[in-house]
Formats: C-alpha cells, sequence, structure tokens
C-alpha cells in the first residue's frame, strides 16, 4: 500500500511540473514539448504502466483494509478514541473514492482520447495534441468546479498520506516525526494549490 503510495506521490510531482508548462504564456510550446518527450521517451511507457498497477495495488489493498477494520469494528466507537488518529487519517477511503472518481474523468479528458477511445475534440490536431484539449476542458465551468474540489480533497488525501508512508516503512522515530508532519502537510499543500492553478488560469485568465 505504502509503496504503491510512494510511487504515486512521486508520479504526483512529474506530473504537476509537466502540466504548470501550460500556464506559461508560450501558446503550449514548452508543454507540448515536454509531452513529446515523455511520449518518445521508452522509460516512461514503462512508468506508465508501473503507475497504472501502483494505481490498482493502492485502490485493491486500500478497499480490503477498511473491509477489515470495519469487520473488526462493527459498532464503531462510543466515544471517538484519543489514539492521536487525525480527521484526515479517518477520512482516507473517502477521499480516495472522490479521487477514484476524479481520475476516471480526468482518463476521459485526456488519457482514453490518446487512446482514441473518446473522440478529439477542442480543435486538437491528434489524440496527443492535449493543449487545444486543455482550453477547452478547463471552461467548461462544471469541470473546473470537479477537478478544483477534488484537488482539495487530494491535498488532504496526501498529507496523511505522506506521514503514513512513513509509518508503514518503518521511519516514523519519534525525534523526526514533526519533520515529517510539516514536510506531509507542505508536499500536500503544494501538490493541491499547483494543481489548481491550471484550471482556473485557463478559466479566469486565458
Ligand atoms: C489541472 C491538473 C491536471 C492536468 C492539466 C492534467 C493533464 C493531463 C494530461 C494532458 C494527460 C495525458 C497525458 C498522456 O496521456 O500522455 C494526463 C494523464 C494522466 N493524469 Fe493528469 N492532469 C492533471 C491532474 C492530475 C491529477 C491530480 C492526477 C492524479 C490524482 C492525474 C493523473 C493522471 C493519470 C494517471 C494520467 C494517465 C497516465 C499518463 O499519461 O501520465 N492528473 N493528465
Amino acid at each position: 500500500m505504502a509503496a504503491a503510495g510512494a510511487f504515486l506521490m512521486l508520479f504526483l510531482v512529474s506530473h504537476l511540473a509537466t502540466n504548470l508548462l501550460l500556464i506559461k504564456p508560450d501558446g503550449g510550446e514548452s508543454f507540448n514539448k515536454a509531452v513529446e518527450f515523455l511520449l518518445t521517451n521508452p522509460a516512461v511507457k514503462i512508468a506508465e504502466y508501473i503507475l497504472f498497477a501502483g494505481f490498482i495495488i493502492h485502490i485493491i489493498i486500500g478497499i480490503v483494509l477498511e473491509i477489515h477494520n470495519r469487520r473488526s469494528r462493527p459498532v464503531g466507537y462510543y466515544v471517538s478514541p484519543k489514539s492521536g488518529t487525525s480527521h484526515f487519517s479517518k477520512f482516507m477511503i473517502h477521499s480516495g473514492i472522490i479521487i477514484f472518481i476524479f481520475l476516471l474523468l480526468h482518463l476521459y479528458h485526456f488519457f482514453f482520447v490518446k487512446l482514441g477511445l473518446v473522440p478529439l475534440y477542442g480543435g486538437a490536431a491528434d489524440g496527443t495534441d492535449f493543449y487545444p484539449m486543455v482550453v477547452h476542458t478547463f471552461k467548461i465551468p462544471w469541470v473546473v468546479v470537479v477537478y478544483v474540489v477534488s484537488f482539495l480533497f487530494l491535498g488532504f488525501h496526501l498529507k496523511h498520506a505522506f506521514q503514513s508512508a512513513f509509518q508503514s516503512f518503518g521511519l516514523n522515530h519519534d525525534k523526526y516525526m514533526p519533520a515529517i508532519k510539516v514536510a506531509g502537510t507542505i508536499y500536500a499543500i503544494v501538490i493541491a494549490v499547483g494543481f489548481t492553478i491550471i484550471p482556473l488560469y485557463f478559466y479566469f485568465i486565458f
């Protein structure tokens, strides 16, 4: 669970870095160059397979753990336990489901067009001409709302995920835990705010 999650967290850093090029005012030139590099690099192709395997493993184990936890405590606590678990940790399955639904919509917008499963739109020349698709997608108000709300939940999910991964790997020494928590909060904010800027830029400014 943690290993797959850690890989997904690294993916998000690289995905954000590529997508932030979208807001560089050069008509999508830098973004297109980055996409071309990613599409023609065989190592990226392998990483894409690992990424999808990572998502599937992470989701399946997450669901199994949730079912296991509910079965072992079917009635729930009458008084909330003072175990130090944060609100974020209790709602990992809920934020996870929201991110999963977002992901289906997101793959429909871009990845499935690349695969030829969804027709070209927004004046895109081919299935990898993502810039006009992005411009078109983020001019639709409800899509912008869904993306922005999903990024908020992604931030909550990541805040807990970051420190949880360290615990799973046994790297949660008392001395370092406060620093790990701060790093997790910073990571979650950077990712959530970074992604949020993109739809807002295309809706309000572009
Ligand atoms: C505004 C924010 C985002 C934009 C503009 C964006 C854009 C894109 C684009 C253009 C693609 C197609 C790339 C390709 O298939 O070669 C893509 C694929 C993908 N995106 Fe995003 N993305 C955003 C946020 C996210 C977030 C937050 C996640 C995960 C929670 C995510 C997960 C994925 C995945 C799994 C793929 C398919 C694998 C891949 O091709 O890299 N994206 N995204």
